[in-house]
């Protein structure tokens, strides 16, 4: 075993003339949870099926649990768990069942004190008896990450894990997440489109885009990276460029769309000039942000990650924050 439970150099797919993963240079370390995190279509899936040998290598080397992907396909699947984003329990069947056809699957004569065992560290031994389809998302989410367990991978890959779920469910997830990596030893390769779980779950992160990694580091590495608050403005006039990055305090000026995005020092600082001068212009929008995974992003795309996540500016809040700042 080599010292990365994943390592990939110039990783690439090509569907057609789409580059969907446009040579990408990967190294997780064993025992580490390691994030790809971007928007919808920018190629996490499908980095997860090169790494797991279900979709040809178009270009480039990958390495998993210490075997080649393209030479060992074999290796490598007996030693990584997939959870994947759609749901693979069978509702008509127990979760003992469920349990006892993943063993089927995977071929593990010996399974049951495993299967036991992890039914205990999921809380789901009293419920083993019960059909799945009458479980709580919660517990399906468990009895899908025990059963990717089962028969005792070296790393684990997680595709979108929480999508869709309740923040509550979410936040239990996240601890589960956690505990299985920390407990079990397992390396932890997920994707998200999901700025606070990456966050609050990755050793490392790489923001990924039209294929290609933007930016890679733990998540303080990446934040420090923009060390600025960015103003996000739209106006129903057009605003002249040169007059904003003229403003004190203003850093850099990009487009985006039909208004701008500002980097600035301080946004506390610099909105009301920008108010004053915006003003003419009939203000329609704006948006403060204050360093976070999202504001890399923004930063290096002039886009948001989670589009539908979109926050619209509170003037009531603005105004008690400048209040408060001028006491
Ligand atoms: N089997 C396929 N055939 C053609 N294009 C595909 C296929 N799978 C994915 N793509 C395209 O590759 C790009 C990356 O997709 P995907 O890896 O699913 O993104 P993500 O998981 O980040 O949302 C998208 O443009 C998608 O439409
Ligand atoms: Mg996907």
């Amino acid at each position: 075993m080599t010292e990365s439970a994943i390592s990939a150099h110039g990783l690439t797919k090509r569907y057609g003339r789409l580059l969907a993963v446009d040579h990408v240079d990967l190294e997780v370390p064993s025992g580490s949870v390691f994030g790809l995190l971007g928007p919808n279509g920018a190629g996490k899936t499908t980095i997860i099926k090169l790494l797991t040998a279900l979709s040809d290598i178009t270009e480039g080397t990958a390495s998993v649990a210490g075997f080649d992907v393209q030479r060992n396909p074999m290796q490598v699947k007996q030693r990584i768990g997939w959870v994947a984003a759609e749901v693979i329990l069978d509702d008509d069947f127990t979760a003992w069942e469920n349990l006892w056809l993943q063993s089927k699957f995977q071929r593990l004569p010996e399974w049951k004190d495993r299967a036991t065992a992890l039914l205990k560290y999921f809380d789901l031994l009293e419920e083993k008896d019960r059909k799945v389809g009458t479980y709580s998302t919660g517990m399906r989410k468990k009895l899908e990450i025990a059963l990717a367990l089962l028969h005792n991978p070296s790393v684990i890959f997680m595709d979108e894990p929480t999508i869709g779920l309740d923040p509550g469910t979410r936040r239990m997830l996240w601890e589960l997440i956690s505990g299985v990596n920390r407990e079990f030893g397992v390396t932890v390769l997920l994707t998200s489109h999901y700025i606070e779980e990456a966050d609050a779950l990755c050793d490392r992160i790489a923001i990924i885009d039209h294929g290609k990694f933007v930016a890679l580091g733990t998540p303080s590495e990446l934040k420090a990276r923009v060390n600025a608050d960015l103003v996000e403005i739209e106006t129903a006039r057009p605003m002249d460029q040169a007059v904003l990055q003229g403003l004190p305090g203003v850093r850099d000026v990009r487009s985006q769309g039909k208004g701008w995005i500002l980097k600035v020092d301080s946004s506390e600082a610099m909105l009301p000039r920008l108010l004053e001068t915006a003003k003419e212009h009939a203000i329609r929008r704006i948006n403060v942000e204050k360093p976070s995974l999202e504001t890399v992003f923004l930063d290096l795309t002039g886009r948001r990650i989670d589009q539908g996540g979109n926050e619209t500016f509170d003037f009531r809040k603005f105004y008690t924050t400048v209040r408060r700042s001028r006491q």
